[in-house]
C-alpha cells in the first residue's frame, strides 16, 4: 500500500517575499496567530506517513525563524533543525536535497513554505499516486483561457489550447537519487526554473500531474493573505 510508504517533505522557506512587499518576508507573517509557515508545516505533520519534515530557511533569517517559530515547536515533533537556503528557490531546494541523508529510491516532498494548505485530500491523491509513479505533482486544470502575449508590445501572439495547460502547484514528489542527481546536472549546466519538475522534464523524467487544489495558493502579494485569512475566519466556529 503506497500510502504507508515514508515521505520526507523539504519545505522551501529561505525567499525575501519581493512582490510580497514589507519588512518581514511573507512566511513569517501572522495568519489567524500563527506564522504563515506554521499552517504549512503543521499540515504536514498531521500525516502519519510524513516522517520528517526539513525546513530551508534564508542564511540571514535563523534568528526570524527561532522568534516566529520556536514557541511553537512543542507541537512540530517531527521538524528537522533548518538548513540554510540560497540565492534561488533551485539553489535552496538543492541545499535541502543535499542535507538529507536518504536511500537513492526514497521519497521526497517539495512544498513551498509560502503555500499554507496543501490539503489533506491532495496529500493523499499525492501518496496513493506513488504507486505507478517515478515524480509527480500537484496541479490544477487551467479555467482561464491563456494567451501567448509578446512581452514589448502587449499583443497577442497565440491562443493556447486551454485543455492541455496545468498550473503548477507544489507539493512535488520524487525519489531522493533522481531529483539530487537532476539538481547537480542542471547547477553544472546552469539551467534555472521555479520548479522541481521542470528539472525533471529537462532531465527526461516522466512526470505525473494529480489534480492540486484551488485553497493551495501560493501567498505572493497582499492580497493572497488576505484571502487566506478570511478563508480561517470562515472556518472559526
Ligand atoms: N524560496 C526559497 N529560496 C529562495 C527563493 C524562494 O526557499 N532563494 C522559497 C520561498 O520562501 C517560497 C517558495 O520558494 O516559500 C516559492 O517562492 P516565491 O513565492 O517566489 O517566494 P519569494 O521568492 O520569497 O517571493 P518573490 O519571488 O516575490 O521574491
Ligand atoms: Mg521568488
Amino acid at each position: 500500500m503506497t500510502l504507508d510508504l515514508p515521505l520526507t517533505m523539504i519545505v522551501v522557506a529561505a525567499g525575501s517575499g519581493q512582490r510580497f512587499g514589507g519588512p518581514r518576508p511573507k512566511q513569517y507573517l501572522d495568519l489567524a496567530g500563527r506564522p504563515v509557515v506554521f499552517h504549512t508545516l503543521h499540515s504536514f505533520h498531521e500525516h502519519p506517513n510524513i516522517k520528517a519534515i526539513l525546513p530551508v530557511i534564508a542564511a540571514d533569517g535563523h534568528e526570524l525563524w527561532h522568534h516566529c517559530l520556536d514557541p511553537h515547536l512543542s507541537e512540530l515533533p517531527r521538524v528537522l533543525s533548518p538548513v540554510t537556503g540560497g540565492a534561488t528557490r533551485q539553489e535552496s531546494v538543492w541545499r535541502g536535497l543535499s542535507a538529507l541523508d536518504l536511500p537513492a529510491d526514497a521519497w521526497v516532498g517539495i512544498h513551498d513554505a509560502a503555500r499554507p494548505f496543501p490539503g489533506k485530500k491532495l496529500l493523499e491523491r499525492l501518496l496513493e499516486a506513488r504507486n505507478e509513479n517515478m515524480a509527480l505533482i500537484a496541479a490544477l486544470p487551467a479555467s482561464d483561457t491563456v494567451k501567448r502575449v509578446d512581452p514589448q508590445r502587449n499583443i497577442i501572439l497565440e491562443t493556447l489550447n486551454r485543455s492541455h495547460l496545468w498550473l503548477a502547484q507544489t507539493p512535488q514528489l520524487f525519489h531522493h537519487g533522481p531529483i539530487l542527481q537532476l539538481h547537480q546536472r542542471a547547477r553544472a549546466a546552469g539551467f534555472e526554473a521555479t520548479d522541481d519538475a521542470s528539472l525533471a522534464e529537462w532531465g527526461g523524467l516522466e512526470v505525473r500531474v494529480v489534480p492540486g487544489d484551488p485553497r493551495n495558493i501560493k501567498i505572493t502579494h497582499p492580497r493572497d493573505l488576505e484571502l487566506a485569512r478570511q478563508w480561517l475566519q470562515e472556518e472559526l466556529p
